[in-house]
């Protein structure tokens, strides 16, 4: 199969140019002007952008959390993702307590097995090291493609770590060659307020963010940066959502330390007052860390503008509000954690960063696309258009206006964070690996086409020929 993407705007993290894309099989073989070759399918991308299929980094799918299940699996998901123009994803695995990680591993890929639309890899969440995974087992993971070890250090009592399996994690991490990932809050102290308010009788969802305070983030990121110079590993802060969190980063990256900090698209346009919604509407915004003041909306794009935090991701962990989020009713603190956001990560920072004027469509590429794909091992392969590299393409057409709402999404979640919120720019057509994914509003290809990524090591380049591990 051959592909001819003809006049399109070529856009990467550094260039932007008029061109044609010629794709053979699953890579780009050819870009140029005016190409004179053959395809098997002619694609018009004259007054459309031609970009880099997008990578997040940062998804739950299929996930046992907060009592319940994460509402999308592989297949949803991952479908969601494809309308939205992301080829790519890397999800967390839960080592379940006990469990060794190779037998996790092995529970993950039966939840994807024949369901991938898209392409994919996995980071391994790190929750026990004494009764389950040794740390000789989690040492044997980069060598399969697992380069990325995640540790919450929050949520007591269910994915909590103590500093000691943090700071063990983080002396493998050195000695593999893996990227250690940390959400970080106290969730000691976290704990303490979480039962004070309750006992007050604090029940409602706006309590989420009332017991999560923005200095427990910001404790948490300065905790992990040092840990992590101690230990010589590379760091990456997950969801950063404040100014508390964002300094520590900054302070690091000032310093040269590796050290690496992302967002996440709701945090620059959900705030804590969407949490007081009435009528329990508030439980779709508890997500951790919780939407925070207003302020801290400009600090976040000022640091993706300026490079402090170098990717946006979504941390799609999408539950139902009406059965889901409703097991928090009565109680905030039982209310499961997460919001949706796979499918319009694209389209809402293409209007409200480089429409408003705040980044460069190069910039917006970089965060979506080139440096998740770098600092996760899956570059040049994907995060670019190169010759070379898969022919993970999305065909976007700039002045496309549409309404993002949840009567027309992908997700199988009854809601959108983004509801009403009107946008122009939208994925047109998708390609993966040359296969089209996406055209219009219909998905072309069958689940099966996705791919497990065995990613390269921290800091190493994944070739092109590298061959998909199966
Ligand atoms: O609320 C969130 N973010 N849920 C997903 C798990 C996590 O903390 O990333
Ligand atoms: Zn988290
Ligand atoms: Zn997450």
């Amino acid at each position: 199969m051959s592909v001819l993407i003809k006049g399109g705007r070529i856009l990467t993290a550094a260039d932007d140019y008029v061109g044609d894309v010629y794709v053979e099989g699953e890579r780009i073989s050819v870009i140029g002007e005016s190409l004179d070759v053959q395809a098997d399918k002619v694609i018009d991308a004259a007054g459309k952008y031609v970009l880099p299929g997008c990578v997040d980094p940062h998804t739950h799918l299929d996930m046992p959390f907060g009592g319940t299940t994460t509402i999308d699996d592989v297949e949803s998901g991952q479908t969601a993702a494809a309308f939205g123009g992301t080829t790519c994803h890397v999800d967390f695995i839960i080592q379940p307590q006990g469990m060794t990680f190779a037998d996790a591993l092995e529970e993950w890929r039966g939840k994807a097995n024949g369901k991938q639309v898209i392409d994919m890899g996995y980071h391994m969440a790190v929750t026990d090291l004494r009764a389950g995974g040794t740390l000789e087992d989690l040492a044997s993971l980069p060598d399969q493609g697992i380069t990325s070890y995640k540790l919450f250090m929050a949520y007591k009592g269910a994915l909590m770590v103590d500093d000691e399996t943090l700071f063990k994690t983080m002396e493998v991490a050195a000695d593999t060659g893996a990227l250690v990932m940390v959400h970080a809050e106290n969730g000691d102290a976290i704990d303490v307020l979480v039962k004070k308010a309750l006992a007050k009788g604090h029940t409602e969802p706006h309590y989420h963010a009332l017991t999560r305070p923005p200095e427990t983030e910001g404790e948490a990121t300065n905790r992990a940066i040092q840990l992590a110079r101690v230990a010589g590993a590379p760091l990456y802060v997950v969801h950063v959502s404040c100014k508390e969190a964002v300094e520590p980063i900054a302070l690091a990256r000032e310093k040269g330390w590796d050290v690496w900090g992302e967002t996440c698209t709701q945090y620059f346009f959900v705030d804590y007052t969407f949490l007081e919604r009435p009528n329990f509407e508030g439980a779709k915004y508890v997500y951790t860390p919780p939407p925070r003041d207003k302020a801290n909306q400009d600090v976040l794009w000022n640091a993706v503008r300026t490079d402090i935090l170098s990717a946006i991701s979504t941390d799609h962990c999408a539950f139902l509000w009406d059965g889901q989020k409703t097991l928090g009713k009565d109680d905030f603190s039982k209310i499961p954690n997460g919001g949706p956001g796979l499918e319009n990560r694209l389209q809402m920072i293409h209007e409200f960063g480089v429409r408003a004027g705040r980044i460069s469509l190069n910039r917006m590429v970089e965060l979506l696309c080139t440096n998740p794909a770098k600092l996760f091992g899956l570059y040049p392969r994907k995060g670019t258009i190169a010759v070379g590299s898969d022919a993970d393409i999305v065909v976007f057409d700039p002045e496309k206006q549409l309404t993002i709402t949840a009567a027309n999404q992908h997700s199988k979640t009854d809601y959108n964070l983004y509801e009403g919120t009107e946008v122009t720019g939208s994925p047109e057509v998708v390609l993966l690996r040359g296969n089209v994914l996406v055209e219009g509003d219909q998905l072309v290809a069958e689940p099966g086409v996705g791919q497990f990524v065995a990613r390269a090591k921290f800091g190493q380049e994944l070739k092109a020929q590298t061959p998909a591990a199966a």
